[in-house]
Formats: structure tokens, C-alpha cells, sequence
């Protein structure tokens, strides 16, 4: 199976951002991170499921002394429409008082999100707290809310694949494609 395979004829895959492009770019986000946190270490704090596999090349490329936990919330639900209420699905094993935390998040649609996770973490006394995100889709904010490593901006479309899903399908995709369904 290919970036186009799928197992509904009626979806379409259209490659977005290629998986060269994808790597290239995650090493240079790294190589930001390890510069501006030289000498200390970095707390990566993954946004599941969908910034697991974007955590995971991430923290390879980073050059620092790193950990990583992981933190699961909903607030999509099972469509492609946020339901704009966040609530945490699986806590974090860690304290992170005192670290240099960056979340790491597959996109920023909304900020809903994002706004959520960076109140409850900053109550958690972290020493910094920084955001990066594979994607970002600033046309779609509602949150004032931005992140400090941005791998690639786009437009807004719903995308699939390096993490990302529709209904927890379509992650494994090497590309970020563009997904279109018919309409209903
Ligand atoms: P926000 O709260 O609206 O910023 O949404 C963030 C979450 O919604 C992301 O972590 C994704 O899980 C999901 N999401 C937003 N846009 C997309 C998309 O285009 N494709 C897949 N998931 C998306
Ligand atoms: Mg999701």
C-alpha cells in the first residue's frame, strides 16, 4: 500500500508534504531546540496519539540530555469538527516542575487544545515551557495561542498521515496528505 492506498475507493489522498521534506524539516526544528537549550536538558512532553511519530524522530535528531512522557487529551471526538472541550484522557507520569518542558503537538487547528494543555502545564511549575507543532493551520485559530518550533504552516484542509488521523485511520501514512471524503 502507497501514500494513496486506502481501503474506502471514495476517499482521496493527495500528498501534501512529502516524508524527505518531513525529515529534513524535523532536523532543523532539532537543531533549533538544541541550540537554544545548549547545556541543559529538555522534557518532551508528546500530545497523544497523533505527535507520536513526530515526538519520535524529534527527540533522535535533538542533541541535548532529553526525556520524554506523554499526555493524552480529546476534543475532537470522532469527526473532523473540534467539539471545542478539552479534557484529559491520560496524565502525564511525570513532574514537570523545574524542567524545560516543550510539548510537542501534531497540529494547531483551533488552539483549543493547546490553550488547554499550556494552562494546566504551567500550573505545574515547568522552569520553561515551549510548543512545537508539525503543523500549523493558523486560519483556523480561535485561541490566541502560537508555537515556538513550527515544522510547516498550512492552508486549511484536513490532513492525514505522520501521526495524524481521521477516525483513527491513516497515521501510518510516511507523507501529510490531504484527505478528501464525498460529500455526505
Ligand atoms: P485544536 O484544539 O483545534 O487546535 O486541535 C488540535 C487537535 O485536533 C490536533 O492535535 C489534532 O489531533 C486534531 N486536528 C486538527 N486539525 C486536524 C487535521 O487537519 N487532521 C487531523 N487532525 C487534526
Ligand atoms: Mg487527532
Amino acid at each position: 500500500m502507497g501514500t494513496n492506498g486506502s481501503a474506502n475507493g471514495r476517499e482521496k489522498l493527495k500528498v501534501l508534504i512529502r516524508r524527505g521534506t518531513i525529515q529534513k524539516r524535523v532536523r532543523e526544528v532539532a537543531r533549533e531546540i538544541t541550540r537554544d537549550f545548549k547545556g541543559q536538558r529538555v522534557h518532551l512532553v508528546g500530545v497523544l496519539k497523533g505527535a507520536c511519530i513526530f515526538l519520535s524522530d524529534l527527540v533522535r535528531e535533538i542533541n541535548l540530555d532529553s526525556s520524554i512522557d506523554f499526555i493524552a487529551v480529546s476534543s475532537y471526538g470522532k469527526g473532523r469538527e473540534s467539539s471545542g472541550q478539552v479534557r484529559v484522557l491520560k496524565d502525564l507520569d511525570s513532574n514537570v516542575a523545574g524542567l524545560n518542558v516543550i510539548v510537542v503537538e501534531d497540529i494547531l487547528d483551533t488552539g483549543l487544545t493547546l490553550s488547554y494543555l499550556l494552562r494546566i502545564l504551567h500550573q505545574r511549575k515547568p522552569k520553561t515551557l515551549r510548543v512545537a507543532a508539525l503543523l500549523d493551520k493558523p486560519s483556523r485559530r480561535v485561541k490566541d495561542v502560537k508555537g515556538d518550533y513550527i515544522g510547516f504552516t498550512i492552508p486549511n484542509e484536513f490532513v492525514v498521515g505522520y501521526g495524524l488521523d481521521f477516525s483513527e485511520r491513516f497515521r501510518n501514512l510516511k507523507d501529510v496528505c490531504v484527505l478528501s471524503l464525498p460529500p455526505v
